[in-house]
């Protein structure tokens, strides 16, 4: 099996795209490199006393369209070639969506697992000054990914205003509601991923009443997609995390499951009880006999090894980048549908918008307005990228770098090479 390097995934589908669209390289050359890559040592006292130092990375992919944005990573083994795709999804998710952003990502190697609530915030606080340069409101803007979650944000956001002598809530978004936070910010991703699920099952004509569906990941993309595709109805018959899965052919009971991983961080899937649910590996739950596959955990886990063996009728990409190009083409070729990342998973930089619009006007907005606009824009872009898929007949993902790539290419035509 060949090295996987996620940004050369990424490079590749947007080169395709690019000669799709009849641009000559010259004029997308320029996106083909991150803007800025910052690598940063965050020393750290540990409870015991010992000082550790993690490794930190923010990288800017584009920001010709806005300011940066997207998350940070907290993961044992992110690295910088990661965090570069993961930058550059950004940038051509906040594209197909049309928001007016650009694309950036940061990471720190660690193991939030293996950390105390004060480690976890010494890092925090410690990377968030170590980035201090480059990230504010108008530059680059990050929020909760991998990982991370909203106390993280909350922290951040105070590590950035502490340094800059006041308040400044559009620095970060998944924030706290108490600081500025979006109502519905932290379901967004998943409430965008069943928005997407309800409107391919649409058009390929099933019905989504007690059709099967598979969950990796119970994190928080994950668990709020299962926990939305159950209310739409539908057969949630494996769920999984880092630990394994779970399945039962007849449906998983999800409420009580998320109940149990609710009731303390550290509760794992392998330790979950219930009558008549079978104990799976993750790459079993893969492989399931279902009708959707919803991939919410990491990149890179449906590739040519296991492309072949997946038997679902539709993938919807909940995380970023799980579908590897060699395996997006044998899927195509099994006539399995997928509908990419940058469109199914990009709920929680809509929202992220939104909260970033309330916070620089001082104004709040209510839930239902605020899901009602995240429907709108989650619908009209799935069918945009449909159509164009359609016309020109060519896979979703194809069709959706289509969109992006001339958004991104035209607004770096109309600004010109500075100087
Ligand atoms: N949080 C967001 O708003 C957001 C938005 C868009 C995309 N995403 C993407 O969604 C994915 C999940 O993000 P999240 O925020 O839910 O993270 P999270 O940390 O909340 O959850 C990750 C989940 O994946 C599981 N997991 C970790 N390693 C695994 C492995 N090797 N095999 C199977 N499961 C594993 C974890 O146990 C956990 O259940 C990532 O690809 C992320 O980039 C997140």
């Amino acid at each position: 099996m060949k090295t996987y390097n996620p940004y050369n995934n990424v490079l590749r589908v947007v080169e395709q795209a690019a000669s799709i669209l009849g641009y000559v390289p010259s004029d997308y050359e320029a996106i083909k490199y991150p803007e800025r890559e910052l690598k940063v040592s965050i020393p750290v006292e540990m409870d015991d006393g010992t000082v550790r130092v993690f490794e930190g990375f923010r990288v800017q992919h584009s920001t010709s369209r806005g300011p940066a944005k997207g998350g940070i990573r907290f993961h044992h083994d992110v690295n910088i070639e990661e965090v570069k795709a993961l930058a550059a999804w950004m940038t051509f998710k906040c594209a197909v969506v049309n928001i007016p952003f650009g694309g950036g990502k940061g990471g720190v190697i660690c193991d939030p697992s293996q950390l105390s609530e004060k480690e976890l915030r010494s890092i925090t606080r410690r990377f968030t000054a170590a980035i201090f340069p480059l990230i504010g409101p108008e530059q680059d803007i990050p929020a909760p990914d991998v990982g991370t979650n909203a106390a993280v944000m909350g922290w951040m956001m105070d590590t950035f205003s502490m340094m800059n002598g006041h308040s400044v809530t559009g620095v970060v978004t998944g924030k706290p509601i108490e600081l500025g936070g979006a109502l519905g910010r932290s379901e967004a991703t998943g409430r965008g991923v069943m928005f997407t699920a309800k409107n391919i099952l649409h058009k390929m004509n099933i019905c989504e009443k007690g059709t099967a569906a598979v969950v990796q990941g119970m994190g928080n993309v994950g668990s709020v997609s299962a926990k939305l595709l159950h209310q739409c109805g539908m057969k949630i018959i494996a769920v999984s995390d880092v630990s394994g899965g779970i399945y039962h052919k007849d449906g998983l009971d999800i409420p009580d499951i998320l109940d149990y991983l609710a009731k303390d961080r550290k509760n794992l899937l392998k330790d979950y009880k219930a009558n008549g649910i079978q104990y799976i590996t993750n790459q079993e739950l893969l492989e399931l006999d279902t009708t959707l596959l919803v991939p919410a955990a990491l990149e890179n886990q449906i590739n040519e090894e296991n492309a072949a063996n997946i038997k679902a009728k539709v993938i919807v990409e909940a995380a970023n980048g799980p579908v590897t190009i060699e395996a997006d083409e044998i899927l195509r070729q099994k006539g399995i549908v997928v509908v990419p990342d940058i469109l199914a998973n990009a709920g929680g930089v809509v929202v992220s918008y939104f909260e970033w619009v309330q916070n620089i006007q001082s104004v709040s907005w209510t839930e239902d307005y605020i899901n009602q606009q995240l429907k709108d824009i989650m619908d009209n872009a799935f069918q945009s990228v449909w159509n164009i898929s359609e016309e020109k007949q060519l896979p979703l993902r194809t069709g959706a770098y289509l969109i992006a790539v001339k958004r991104v290419v035209e607004s770096k035509k109309a600004r010109g090479i500075w100087p």
